[in-house]
């Protein structure tokens, strides 16, 4: 088995902003930004590989924006040139994330020949009216028939996102989203509770007080009903916001980022992790693409983390996924944390780890900072 190495490659492209998101991503003003991101791209992973050398991906992620934009064939430029450079490693797990409203079975059949093994689909919510408070362009049932359309195209591996808390979404919302999501018989599935980020459309509404702001009482309760009946439908949460339906449907590329493992991170704005050593690169396109056409790496900062922000890392980053950490990776402080912890039953400690309990699960973040004390 090859070491693990991940790498993700950022499309910063939509064909429309949700109101919600503020990733790194922008609205293209033609074909010619998407051609000119795909050439600085493949420069990237061309100077990242004279870096690093051949060092076979497991993982492999194509993330955004809306990496179905470029279509198929871009998608597999990208993949062929990291098959070209870093090399992959056998049974590599590659995955694209895709927005419904911009694949088609045509589309899914040309990447699962290429070599992608995983499919992502933004679903969020099958409510109509939580879509348009969402912004979201495509209408409930597509995002349910792509999922069908990438099974019948011969992905085994089908994740659908979705997203619970939104204003004016109702529990009875809720419940229809997942079963129409579980209907497309996707082996994984992303919940996650809106986040209402500075900056965005969604912040702006809330303020001006034309839509409510989530509830936290109401987003708990949606995501207890989501854990049951995912696992009534046979998945089970293996991190935070992640269910599968075994070791194998798994997204082993985002695993990689909750054991701090290493990645390369190709494209505007993306994040890297190489031999100890974090950086991340200009965010806006144009000032990418210009930055290696004069072969130049497109690194906006670095730093090294010293071994107190490693260790508050892993405790942040390990505690998210079902297995938990070590008691041992804690210092005596975090043990005795721990142990109340338990007397509280946020954590249960068994076999030597610490492992949130479905209460811990809802305060994750309070139960790690009392941890990494
Ligand atoms: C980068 S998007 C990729 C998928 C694709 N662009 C799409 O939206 O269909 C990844 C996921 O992040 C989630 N997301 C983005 N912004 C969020 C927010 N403010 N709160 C909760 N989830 C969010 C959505 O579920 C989205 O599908
Ligand atoms: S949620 Fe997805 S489609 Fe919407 S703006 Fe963000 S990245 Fe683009």
């Amino acid at each position: 088995m090859a070491p693990p190495f991940g790498v993700y490659i950022h499309v910063p492209f939509c064909a429309a902003r949700c109101g919600y998101c503020d990733f790194n991503t922008y609205v293209p003003e033609g074909r010619g930004q998407q051609h000119e991101f795909v050439q600085a791209a493949l420069l990237e992973l061309r100077q990242a590989y004279a870096e690093v050398g051949d060092r076979p991906a497991t993982t492999v992620f194509i993330g955004g924006g809306t990496p179905t934009l470029l279509g198929a064939g871009g998608l597999l430029r990208l993949l062929d040139t990291v098959s070209d450079t870093f090399g992959l490693a056998a049974g590599a797990e590659i995955t694209t994330e895709a927005n419904p409203e911009s694949v088609d079975a045509g589309t899914f059949k040309a990447l699962r020949r290429g070599g992608f093994t995983r499919v992502s689909l933004g679903m969020q919510s099958a409510a109509p009216h939580v879509l348009r408070t969402l912004d979201r362009v495509h209408t409930p049932g597509r995002a349910v028939s792509a999922a069908l359309e990438a099974r019948e195209a011969g992905f085994e591996h089908v994740s659908l996102d979705l997203i619970y808390g939104t204003p004016g979404e109702s529990d009875g919302d809720w419940e229809r989203s997942l079963a129409a999501a579980l209907s497309a018989e996707p082996d994984h599935i992303s919940a996650y509770a809106l986040t209402v980020e500075q900056g965005t459309g969604l912040a702006a509404a809330i303020r001006r007080k034309e839509l409510p702001a989530p509830d936290d009482g109401e987003q708990a309760r949606r995501y207890i009903r989501a854990d049951e009946h995912l696992h009534a439908a046979g998945l089970d949460w293996y991190e935070l916001s992640s269910w599968a339906r075994d070791d194998e449907a798994r997204c082993h590329h985002n695993i990689g980022y909750w054991r701090s493992y290493e990645w390369w991170g190709i494209g505007p704005g993306a994040h890297s992790h190489v031999g100890g050593v974090r950086w991340w690169n200009l965010r806006r396109p144009a000032d990418y693409a210009a930055r290696l056409r004069e072969r130049r790496l497109p690194i906006a900062g670095r730093e090294v983390l010293t071994p107190e922000q490693l260790a508050l890392e892993a405790v942040m980053l390990g505690l998210r996924l079902r297995e938990g950490l070590k008691l041992s990776s804690l210092s005596e402080a975090g043990i005795r944390a721990a142990e109340d912890e338990a007397t509280r039953g946020r954590v249960v400690i068994c076999d030597g780890r610490v492992q949130l309990t479905l209460r811990g699960r809802l305060f994750a973040d309070a139960v790690a900072r009392e941890l990494s004390a």
